[in-house]
């Protein structure tokens, strides 16, 4: 089966999925049936490419990869805009990878309306359109007959969103509890090791963990959005982004996490969502977990989940939150679950 995929965005996510798509070719094809071919490629500044047949990703990912956006792609770069493609373009997904803004997810929302009001399926790793509208969107969704595909969106390619729905299908959820948001694991596991917060925010902040507003992390906005995606994913119910607790990590010293540590507990950047029979409590804050928590082995910037059922007691998903190739992972995931 051939699948047509117009990408709007290519920064580190759009990069790795195309990536994936070409190391994986042949296995898409042998163990899916999936001829995966991208027909456009829309960005903000580096314009637009379209080949109907395909365009040819190890051209393109090379060209952007030396510094030279589309130009050296061989394809002739238009700019024509993203709601232009989705409107006249013939694709099946639209692949929404534009830059994150939880404030005012625009226009990436408005691309993901364009295309499931075009009867287009859409996968996105876009936090902001999710956290904010994912009720109205996945109405509109079903409306059309599309589908809405949005794992990459927490933890990255960890399967979170996919495990819960598919997999704990026929358990009921009473809790989720997790670290789902890697710089600031990575700077209070760094202060546990003795550094001091504005060192290790330093540190963060070099290796690329933090995002270009680093408050979005530190002071938990980014945790806030996944929890909001959570609290409609897993237990249907819309939050906004005022009725979420918010606590970041700013003002947590090396001596709270030495003295914690004296206490044999650990801090955590923890967002948490709780049923309390009909109300739903959502917060993010720092929480002093006893080293035998689930969660309290967590180290640097990787992520976890423990979801609370009535089946199966905790189960614990722990996984890379973040990259472009994880997240990239995440969004070739979703394309195979909606053609399989
Ligand atoms: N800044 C985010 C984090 C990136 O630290 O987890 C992934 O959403």
């Amino acid at each position: 089966m051939r699948v047509k995929i117009l990408m709007a965005g290519f920064g580190h996510v759009g990069q790795g999925f195309a990536e994936l798509l070409l190391q994986k070719r042949t296995f898409l094809s042998s163990a899916f049936g999936l001829d995966v071919r991208v027909v456009g490629i829309v960005t903000g500044h580096r314009g637009a490419i379209v080949d109907p047949n395909g365009l040819r990703l190890d051209r393109v990912l090379k060209s952007v990869r030396e510094g030279n956006g589309f130009e050296q792609s061989g394809y002739s770069v238009s700019q024509m805009s993203a709601p232009d493609l989705i409107k006249r373009l013939d694709f099946d997904v639209l692949t929404e990878l534009t830059i994150t803004d939880l404030k005012n997810p625009q226009p990436a929302t408005e691309h993901i309306r364009s295309a499931l009001q075009k009867g287009r399926s859409v996968i996105t790793a876009n936090k902001g359109p999710i956290a904010l509208h994912l009720k109205e969107l996945e109405a509109l969704a079903k409306e059309n007959d599309a589908v809405l595909k949005y794992e990459g969106t927490v933890l990255s390619g960890t399967p979170l969103i996919n495990l819960i729905q598919m997999h704990l299908a026929g358990a009921e959820i009473l809790e989720i509890q997790g670290i789902v948001n890697g710089s600031t694991n990575y700077i209070l596991t760094r202060m546990e090791e003795g550094l001091e917060y504005d060192d290790a925010v330093a540190e963060a902040k070099e290796l690329g963990y933090l995002e270009a507003d680093p408050t979005a992390d530190v002071e938990g906005w980014d945790a806030v959005a996944k929890a909001m995606i959570l609290a409609r994913a897993v237990f249907g119910t819309e939050v906004g982004l005022e009725q979420v607790e918010r606590k970041g990590i700013s003002t947590l010293r090396r001596a709270d996490i030495q003295t914690a540590k004296e206490e044999n507990k650990v801090w955590k950047l923890i967002a948490r969502a709780q049923k309390d029979g009909e109300i739903l409590h959502v917060s993010v804050r720092p929480e002093k977990l006893k080293d035998s928590h689930p969660l309290a082995a967590v180290k640097g910037a990787m992520n976890a989940v423990t979801v609370y059922t009535d089946c199966l007691g905790a189960v614990t998903i722990t996984g890379p939150g973040a990259g472009g190739r994880e997240t990239g992972f995440a969004v070739l995931n979703d394309l195979i679950s909606i053609f399989r």
